[in-house]
C-alpha cells in the first residue's frame, strides 16, 4: 500500500489509535521493535514513548515501505519476514505490531518471534482494526461522568477474545485487552470503550458513584443493547516472562 493511502485510511482514527497505543505502551524503553512497520508512519509515536536516545528498530517484508520509513526518520530499518526476525533473543523491551498481525501469513509464528525478541518483563502491543458483532450500550451521561479518571474498561461479550487467546498461545502472560468503537471518530478513549463494557463489570466499580435512578438507567441500557456488526479497534498487551 502507498504511504499516502495508508495515512489517509488511518487519518480519521489517528488520535484514538495514538491514545490507545500510548495507554498500552510502558514508557522509557531503550530498545523497541515495530513489527510490520510499513512506511514508518507511527514510528514517531513509538519513539515518543521511548527513553531519550533509545533505539527503534522497524521491520517489514516490503522493501519499498522500509525505504520510505528510513527516509522519515533515523533508526534501524530492516527488510525481513515477521516469521523470522533478524534480532537476537531478549534484545528489546517493547514490540509493537500495529495493523499488521492479521496480514502476516502466520500470526502465531510472528507472535512467537516477538516473544523471543523481548527481554523478560518486556511488553508486546498488538493493535488491529476489525469488524465484529458488538452490543454498544447507550449509557446515561452520569455513567461517563462517574467513570472519569478510572482505568479503561475491559470489553464484555467476549469481544477480542481471539486476539487475547493468540497472545496467550504464544506464551505471553498478564494479557490485557481493550476494545474501542471506531465510529464516530474523535470521541476519545473513554467514550469509545465504555459502550463495549458490560453493566455488571462497571457496576462493581461504580459503587456509591451513581444514584439509584442512574443505576436503573444503566441496567436498562444494558438490557436494551442489541448486536450490530461494528468497526472496532482492538488493542492487546502481553508480558514476556
Ligand atoms: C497495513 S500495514 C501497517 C503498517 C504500520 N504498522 C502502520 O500501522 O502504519 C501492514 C504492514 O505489514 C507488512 N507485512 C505483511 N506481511 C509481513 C511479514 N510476513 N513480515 C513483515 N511485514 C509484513 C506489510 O508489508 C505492511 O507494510
Amino acid at each position: 500500500m502507498r504511504d499516502d493511502n495508508l495515512q489517509a485510511l488511518h487519518a480519521p482514527y489517528a488520535d484514538l489509535l495514538r491514545a490507545a497505543l500510548d495507554l498500552a505502551t510502558p514508557a522509557g524503553a531503550r530498545v523497541a521493535v515495530d513489527m510490520g512497520c510499513g512506511p514508518g508512519l507511527k514510528a514517531g509515536w513509538l519513539a515518543g514513548r521511548m527513553a531519550a536516545g533509545g533505539l527503534l528498530l522497524g521491520v517489514d517484508i516490503d522493501r519499498a515501505a522500509v525505504a520510505a520509513a528510513a527516509r522519515q526518520r533515523p533508526g534501524g530499518w530492516l527488510v525481513a519476514d515477521a516469521r523470522d526476525m533478524p534480532m537476537r533473543a531478549a534484545c528489546a523491551e517493547i514490540c509493537w505490531c500495529v495493523a499488521a498481525l492479521d496480514l502476516f501469513e502466520s500470526p502465531h509464528l510472528a507472535l512467537s518471534e516477538a516473544r523471543r525478541m523481548l527481554c523478560p518483563g518486556g511488553t508486546l502491543v498488538v493493535a488491529a482494526a476489525t469488524q465484529l458483532w458488538a452490543r454498544p450500550r447507550r449509557w446515561p451521561a452520569a455513567l461517563y461522568a462517574a467513570w472519569a479518571g478510572q482505568a479503561m474498561p475491559s470489553p464484555a461479550d467476549g469481544l477480542g477474545d481471539g486476539m487475547a487467546d493468540s497472545l496467550v498461545a504464544a506464551g505471553f502472560a498478564d494479557v490485557t485487552l481493550w476494545a474501542y468503537l471506531l465510529d464516530p471518530p474523535g470521541i476519545g478513549l473513554a467514550r469509545a470503550a465504555l459502550p463495549l463494557a458490560g453493566w455488571e463489570w462497571l457496576a462493581a466499580r461504580l459503587d456509591g458513584l451513581l444514584s439509584p435512578d442512574e443505576r436503573a438507567a444503566c441496567a436498562e441500557a444494558e438490557a436494551l443493547a442489541t448486536p450490530d456488526p461494528l468497526p472496532l479497534l482492538l488493542v492487546a498487551v502481553g508480558a514476556a516472562l
